[in-house]
């Protein structure tokens, strides 16, 4: 697609536009490959060259004058099956020219030359124009001049004319070519970072998530059972669904399930499936998860919230690939990849008899452990692009801008490790915004303007974002209220007198709020 604005904007085009302009007083019209116009002829901002082409394009009846002629010069042109074609416009003896636009062969539009009389013309052909023109609405006096002032060009001058259009041609190809060319190194660019940046739906270029990707590709042709380790929010499920979406089993299934979600009964059903009769309202057979992702990748996460007994349940099918539902009495065999997750210390619970050990060293043949957040900071400007992107889109919101200043606090701030609270700051500064583009400080969450600075004081009139609108008046005034003595104190330096005054309020009062919202541990803090 080629951007008409920017080929205006070339030096080499600007040149000849003004060429064709003072010597000729003819304009060039820009049409796309569907010969649709691309310039905005506005009466009052466009410079025309040729007056005839301006009185025209300001009668109301005018305009059709120009797309009459550009049908006539598209046919022209496909006729001739030549690069550049000469036409007679729909007025007697006013001639235009037309070039195609190519690059790579392919056809990018049109321009064209418009509008001029040979020298041939005569003033019986001047005189026939003028009454088409009033036809069209324009009054006499305007399309006599409109004539007089029709350059007339000799042979010779239309063959310097036809250089001219031609070079305005070859300039906009090599322009688009050099544009096509430039948009595949960005491309190829792009997939080279996006490659080092991301793997699978994980994002992160710092030195531990390079590792974990590293690890990640290496065990991706493994079949070994895997044990993810991380705080909450950290991505261990993420990092689960990238192994089995790069492994063997890819087209199989993958089902997640959560261990400390269910009593130790419900669990073993729900892993195991159960027989006909095997409880109370056991009514049929029940195939359990184990035997449904057969073939695929089980995802067992919150393994050491789950029960000595199921740790030997697991161990087994782990071991034998054999488990026995709920009230069986022959075992089923199945072929499973075990990903299992855990944010507790499994090393630790073994020494406290809460995990066993060799269930630990069945899981654990390979380990990734994921970084919290507050350890790979410099991931953070990429976190908060993709997820802004992502939700603007599921929230079919044109895209928006973190600005400058906004940015620097979202950076200032200490994010602890969990990743949730991050995107949950950016979900909720995008509904704040709603149909704004910029994404400004003063959405930002209460509690990062507090620890960064920048909360600011509300005035009568201001807009209440950034604070908690949700919940009872008297908790959202305690807020306000705590954040104007907050960032007064700091204003003040702790001289509670001064602020007191400030507020119109007395000493004694503000102390009683100071330490109702606990604000002199600030102090100590900073
Ligand atoms: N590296 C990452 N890149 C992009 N998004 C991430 C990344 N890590 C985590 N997330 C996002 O953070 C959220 C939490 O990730 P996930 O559920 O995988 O973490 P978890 O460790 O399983 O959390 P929990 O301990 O609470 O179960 C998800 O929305 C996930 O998409
Ligand atoms: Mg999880």
């Amino acid at each position: 697609m080629i951007s008409w604005t920017q080929i205006q904007d070339l030096h080499a085009v600007e040149r000849l536009t003004e060429i064709v302009g003072r010597w000729f007083s003819i304009d060039l019209v820009y049409l796309d490959e569907f010969g649709r116009l691309k310039n905005d002829f506005d009466p009052q901002k466009f410079n025309f060259k040729s007056y005839l082409f301006k009185v025209h394009r300001n009668s109301p009846k005018g305009k059709e004058l120009l797309l009459k002629d550009v049908e006539i010069a598209l046919k022209q042109i496909e006729q001739t099956q030549e690069r550049m074609a000469i036409f007679e416009t729909s007025l007697p003896g006013v001639k235009g020219m037309i070039c195609r636009l190519q690059a790579e062969g392919e056809n990018l539009g049109y321009i064209m030359a418009y509008c001029y009389a040979k020298d041939d013309f005569t003033s019986e052909d001047g005189k026939k124009v003028v009454k088409e023109l009033v036809s069209y609405g324009l009054i006499s006096e305007e399309a006599e001049l409109a004539v007089k002032k029709l350059k007339r060009i000799e042979e010779i001058q239309e063959e310097y004319l036809k250089d001219l259009v031609g070079l305005f041609a070859d300039e906009v190809s090599t322009y688009n070519e050099e544009i096509i060319r430039r948009e595949q190194i960005i491309k190829d660019l792009n997939s080279e970072v996006s490659n080092k940046y991301r793997y699978h739906k994980m994002i992160g270029k710092s030195k531990p998530m390079q590792e974990i990707y590293r690890l990640l590709e290496k065990i991706a042709s493994s079949e070994s059972t895997i044990l993810v380790q991380g705080e909450n929010g950290t991505g261990k499920e993420l990092v689960a669904k990238a192994i089995h979406y790069n492994s063997v089993r890819k087209d199989k299934i993958f089902l997640a399930q959560n261990c400390s979600a269910f009593n130790d009964n419900l669990l073993d059903s729900e892993l195991f499936g159960h027989v006909k009769g095997a409880f109370t309202g056991a009514v049929k057979d029940k195939k359990g998860l184990f035997e449904i992702a057969d073939g695929g990748t089980l995802f067992l996460d919150e393994i050491g919230d789950t029960s000595l007994t199921m740790q030997v349940k697991l161990l087994r099918v782990l071991q034998e690939g054999t488990f026995l539902p709920v009230g069986a009495t022959t075992p089923k065999k199945v072929n499973v990849r075990v990903i299992a997750a855990t944010n507790k210390p499994l090393k630790e619970m073994i020494q406290n008899g809460e995990f066993r050990e060799d269930l630990y060293y069945r899981i654990n043949v390979i380990n990734v452990n994921l970084p919290p957040l507050r350890e790979r900071g410099e991931d953070i400007p990429l976190l908060l692009e993709y997820f802004l992107e992502k939700k603007c889109k599921e929230k079919n919101l044109a895209e928006k801008e973190i600005s400058k200043k906004c940015l620097e606090k979202l950076l200032d701030y200490q994010w602890p490790g969990n990743i949730r609270e991050l995107e949950n700051e950016v979900e909720r500064m995008i509904v704040l915004a709603s149909q704004d583009q910029a994404i400004t400080p003063d959405l930002l969450s209460q509690k990062i303007l507090d620890s960064v600075g920048g909360g600011q004081v509300l005035k009568a009139g201001d807009q209440t974002v950034g604070f908690n609108i949700n919940g009872t008046l008297r908790s959202a005034l305690e807020e306000v209220e705590m954040m104007m003595i907050s960032e007064g104190l700091k204003r003040c330096n702790f001289n509670k007198s001064k602020l007191a005054k400030e507020l119109d309020i007395s000493r004694a009062n503000l102390i009683s709020k100071v330490d109702k919202y606990d604000l002199d541990k600030r102090k100590k803090a900073s």
